[in-house]
């Protein structure tokens, strides 16, 4: 099971030093197979890197450019991003997707940009609002994993995260309602089947993982991971206080408080 917090830009240095450390420090016993990653902001990552020494936590970055390097103003190299110690990098946030117009075509490029740099995307896909009332949402999940995933190849060393991440359901900026266990299985299913359809199940069972983002928190994540389908989550706002942070993995397998 894997535990992706996704700090967005909602924390300072101050503040993300002093969650990193509580984390470090109340996460040493994770359970085997238990993966726990930190997704701090682009300048905080250099601070946060040398305080997961030693610890169970892993980095990721909440974006990366499509190039490694050249010409490219103030955008950020995925090769920079794994030689300062990032393993994971989120791809196609619908944040991002939102306010600064990403596409799917973008998004592509990113998620073939970070393999080669031997960063894990993180790709986050799913339907808004509208295109759920309007019985969308099969099809925007087959667009957009087939845009992103169209011609690219996992390698032997290689992994890929797909979050359904569905943008109703985010506490900020979504509509207020959370998803149920049922519509989660069931995106869960489609993704399983576009997977299959562009890599082989052999790729699926071997590299890549379905996991669930959006209003998770302790009380209800069990009923996403206890999902056959879903093998984690992408945390927001649950994630930026330790305590609750901890009770989400805690409650996951099945300790700590459930609703
Ligand atoms: P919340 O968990 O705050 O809904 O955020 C979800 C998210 O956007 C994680 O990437």
């Amino acid at each position: 099971m894997i535990f992706i917090a996704n700090w967005k830009m909602k924390m300072g240095l101050s503040a993300t030093l002093e969650l990193t450390r509580t984390l470090t420090r109340q996460l040493r016993q994770l359970p085997d197979g238990t993966e726990v990653v930190v997704c701090p902001s682009y300048l905080n990552l250099t601070s946060v890197f040398p305080l997961l020494k030693g610890s169970r936590l892993q980095l990721g970055a909440q974006d990366c450019f499509w190039e490694a390097q050249g010409a490219f103003t103030g955008e950020i190299s995925p090769r920079d991003l794994q030689e300062q110690g990032c393993r994971f990098v989120i791809l196609g946030h619908s944040e991002r997707r939102l306010h600064l117009n990403e596409t799917d075509e973008q998004i592509h490029r990113k998620v073939e940009a970070a393999l080669a740099s031997s960063l894990v995307p993180v790709l986050c896909i799913g339907e808004n609002y509208e295109q759920r009332a309007g019985n969308q949402k099969d099809n925007v999940l087959i667009r957009q994993m087939q845009v992103a995933l169209q011609g690219v190849a996992l390698g032997a060393d290689d992994r890929m995260i797909i979050a359904y991440e569905p943008v109703w359901a985010i506490s900020t900026g979504g509509v207020g309602i959370e998803a149920t266990p049922q519509e989660v299985q069931y995106a869960g299913e489609v993704i399983r089947h576009i997977v299959i359809d562009l890599f082989g199940k052999a790729t699926l069972d071997q590299k890549v993982q379905i996991i669930y983002g959006g209003s998770v928190h302790s009380g209800n994540v069990r009923a996403f991971t206890s999902l056959p389908v879903i093998s984690g989550v992408l945390v927001g706002g649950a994630s930026l206080k330790a305590d609750e942070f901890i009770q989400v993995i805690a409650a996951a397998s099945g300790g700590g408080n459930q609703q």
